[in-house]
């Protein structure tokens, strides 16, 4: 039940991504900002075998491609990978898959980069182990992804409203520490900031994390519109927030690590 449970979550992220794979690049910009700040992690050899996991519209696909002899993008959602294919260098070997069961064979490949994707994955654990599974030993996974304090200002204004889920769950820094220091791999490098991102209004907020597909809520239990009132009134606590020259502030708290698979 759990497995058939998880597996309909997938499909509706995929579905959720693919409704705004047109729309994505033009709202990515905390994605733009994330995925260049790992560039200086990168290896400089470059006959490697790289892959993107959750690859997007590919636009770091397509950089890597530069670099690197052998990249593979792979992605939950079929409308994703379309539009990667259509814009992105024909190089790159396009896989549709989930990375809680990676269709790659044991050790075949060296480096995994993968930016702001692994807070959908459920559960994370599963998805490690896939990727320990697939990397050589020595590989490396260099990732980002979002962690707990992410869109504070949203969810306790939230939570001045009703009960219900209105922001994703999101690890904590001690949580990833332990999934990825294990006797099979280890954190070597790790930072961790908070970037403010400004918005004329919550609705230029809401319309961002929707075109960036975000807006998925697994514990969410009234479906559909949250009410006007409701919306109303959140909007009403988030001005505690608001900053004097009137921009609303919204924190995403990244996280940025760069792990190492042991030789075991
Ligand atoms: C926020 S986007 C990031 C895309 C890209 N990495 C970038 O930096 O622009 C997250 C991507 O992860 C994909 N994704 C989510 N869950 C996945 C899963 N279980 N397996 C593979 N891809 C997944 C989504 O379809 C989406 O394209």
């Amino acid at each position: 039940m759990q497995k058939e449970e998880n597996w309909q979550l997938r499909e509706n992220i995929a579905k959720t991504f693919g409704s705004a794979s047109q729309s994505y690049d033009v709202s990515a910009r905390l994605q733009r900002f994330s995925g260049k700040h790992l560039m200086p992690w990168l290896p400089k050899k470059t006959d490697l075998t790289v892959l993107d996991l959750g690859s997007g519209t590919g636009f770091f696909t397509d950089l890597l491609a530069g670099n690197y002899q052998r990249v593979i993008g792979l992605d939950i959602s079929k409308d994703m990978l379309r539009f990667a294919k259509s814009k992105r260098d024909e190089d790159i070997l396009w896989i549709e898959g989930d990375a809680h069961k990676i269709p790659l064979a044991n050790e075949s490949v060296d480096l995994i980069y993968s930016n702001l994707v692994i807070q959908w994955f459920n559960p994370l654990d599963v998805a490690i182990n896939e990727m320990l599974r697939i990397l050589k030993p020595g590989g490396l996974i260099i990732f980002t992804t979002l962690i707990d304090g992410t869109l504070h200002e949203l969810k306790s204004s939230w939570k001045q409203v009703d009960n219900d889920q209105h922001v994703i769950d999101f690890k904590s820094e001690e949580e990833l520490n332990t999934l990825f220091n294990t006797n099979k791999s280890k954190l070597l490098e790790q930072k961790c900031q908070d970037i403010v991102l400004e918005y004329q209004n919550v609705i230029h907020l809401a319309r961002e994390l929707k075109g960036l597909g975000a807006n998925h809520l697994p514990h969410k239990k009234n479906r559909g519109l949250s009410g006007k009132d409701k919306w109303f009134k959140m909007t009403e606590y988030y001005q505690d927030f608001l900053e004097p020259n009137g921009i609303y502030p919204a924190t995403y708290r990244l996280f940025s690590g760069l792990v190492v698979k042991l030789n075991n």
